[in-house]
């Protein structure tokens, strides 16, 4: 018999990691117990954020000089790796992943996507890590309520190279609520990025839409 309560529990689980309210602690712990069905309900919701976001992260680096499947890319937050295995099946073969979350980078590890996987790493306020920068640095699921605030663009920023490229997905309530859009223009005018391309208004999961933007560091 088909178990009814199962449809829910996806929605259950992203109502509850909104109210995490920034507290790394708290994100951590609540994902460590979340690793385990964390693949399952995000289908349940048809989260499509990864996919959409690597999709404009494709189209950007698709021109030249950044064609190359050799680039180096970190996956900020990778949880249980979605992003890095879609850029597998796209044939990138140096991709790394961090994420605070110790189990949800095991999930990761069992993709087999990954060049390195970090476990335990919290990117903010951490001037020491990534020992050298990337080509490109993409974020998925982390510019959303109670996960990052918009400065940790700023973090994202510090770990790509001059030239390469900071791809992130954005919930739209949130971009809204948090004005993400300030923090992107603050960055543009302090010479730290470009705008490059964005999607506004995309799915992100059922019901929820998302904004996309690729940054190049200038
Ligand atoms: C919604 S999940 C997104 C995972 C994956 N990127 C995806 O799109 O499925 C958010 C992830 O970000 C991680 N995270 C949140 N804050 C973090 C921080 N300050 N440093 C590193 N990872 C963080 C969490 O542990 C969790 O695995």
């Amino acid at each position: 018999m088909k178990d009814q309560t199962r449809p829910k529990r996806g929605q259950q689980k992203v109502k509850e990691a909104m109210g995490l309210n920034f507290d790394p602690v708290k994100i951590s712990n609540a994902y460590d117990d979340w690793a385990g069905s964390y693949d399952e309900d995000c289908s349940e919701i048809c989260y499509e954020a990864p996919s959409i976001m690597v999709d404009l992260f494709l189209q950007v680096v698709e021109r030249p000089p950044l064609q190359e499947e050799s680039l180096k890319i970190l996956d900020v937050g990778c949880g249980t790796g979605f992003v890095g295995n879609i850029l597998a099946e796209r044939g990138f073969t140096t991709v790394d992943g961090c994420d605070l979350s110790e189990p949800m980078v095991e999930e990761a590890r069992r993709k087999q996507a990954y060049r390195e996987l970090f476990g335990g790493v919290n990117i903010l306020h951490n001037n020491t890590w990534p020992p050298s920068k990337y080509d490109a640095v993409l974020c998925s699921g982390l510019f959303t309520h109670g996960h990052l605030k918009p400065s940790a663009l700023g973090d994202l920023v510090q770990m790509a190279k001059q030239g390469g490229l900071v791809v992130i997905s954005a919930r739209a309530c949130y971009y809204e609520q948090q004005n993400l859009e300030d923090e992107i223009q603050r960055l543009v005018n302090y010479g730290k990025v470009a705008r490059v391309h964005r999607w506004m208004n995309r799915p992100y999961f059922t019901n929820q839409y998302g904004h996309y933007f690729a940054l190049q560091i200038t």
